[in-house]
């Protein structure tokens, strides 16, 4: 039985005191992003600048992990610790998946950004991802059921021939940082709870140029593609409202692409 816990009008305030500071976040990430930089030296960036406003990097520590926010680069999907060994080369496309806690509350979103001039393909790809999250997004309203949710991701995706993970998906968001339900990214319309205002929610299609498949290295943490092929990821901390949705980790010009 999945449980979702539903936020109260100050509960949704205080979350959006952090979805503030991952927008500045965003914006920072993207205008230092450069090749030559390390992925060590961003992820260190990234945590200052979230100290720096009040809050806290609530990856660090989370079941272990060691890094600030997780930066994934090319053919790995999520949760890449930065390293000094990983330096940023022209035509990579990286993301940043962060997490925020301010007030003892938290969100959760993801750029795939490219360094310097990237390829066409990959160009696509981020797009489609992107366009995965405010197609999904769209249908949000109490109401609607979860499943539509992944069936409309799963949608998009598959109308450009990519392909979805399987093994991790979305989730809801709040005082914990994973909280019911799972949210796929492929799914059956109709299917799954129902939604209700104040439910918090991380909608975030992980799509995959090439199958489906994924492994998780040695480090216990970084998840890449096994056929190595190109994968990009894009999310955002959604907020069920009365009529519709509310995205607190965009700016409001831009809640609707
Ligand atoms: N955004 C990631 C997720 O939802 C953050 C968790 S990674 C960890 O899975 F580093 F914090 F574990
Ligand atoms: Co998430």
């Amino acid at each position: 039985m999945s449980k979702i816990i539903i936020k109260s009008k100050r509960e949704i305030a205080l979350m959006k005191e952090a979805g503030i500071i991952m927008i500045e976040l965003f914006d920072y990430l993207e205008s230092i992003t450069k090749e030559g930089l390390t992925t060590q030296y961003l992820d260190k960036e990234a945590g200052n600048f979230i100290k720096s406003k009040g809050a806290r990097p609530a990856c660090l520590g989370y079941e272990g992990f060691p890094a600030n926010i997780c930066i994934s680069l090319n053919d790995t999907l999520l949760h890449g610790i930065g390293s000094k060994k990983t330096v940023l080369k022209n035509g990579d496309i990286i993301s940043y998946d962060v997490v925020i806690e301010k007030n003892g509350y938290m969100v959760d979103a993801c750029r795939t950004f490219g360094v310097g001039e990237i390829s066409k393909e990959n160009q696509r790809l981020i797009d489609v991802t992107k366009e995965c999250f405010f197609e999904a997004v769209k249908l949000v309203k109490p109401g609607i059921h979860l499943g539509d949710i992944s069936h409309k991701i799963e949608e998009i995706a598959h109308s450009y021939g990519y392909s979805l993970t399987e093994d991790f998906g979305g989730h809801g968001i709040g005082k914990d940082m994973h909280e019911d339900p799972m949210i796929m990214n492929v799914g059956r319309e109709g299917s799954g709870p129902i939604l209700k205002e104040g439910m918090c929610l991380c909608i975030e299609p992980m799509v995959i140029v090439g199958k489906k498949d994924t492994k998780i290295l040695g480090d216990g943490w970084t998840v890449k593609t096994v056929d190595h092929s190109m994968c990009a990821h894009y999310e955002n901390t959604v907020v069920v409202t009365s009529d519709g949705y509310e995205i607190i980790t965009l700016k409001r010009e831009d809640n609707n692409g």
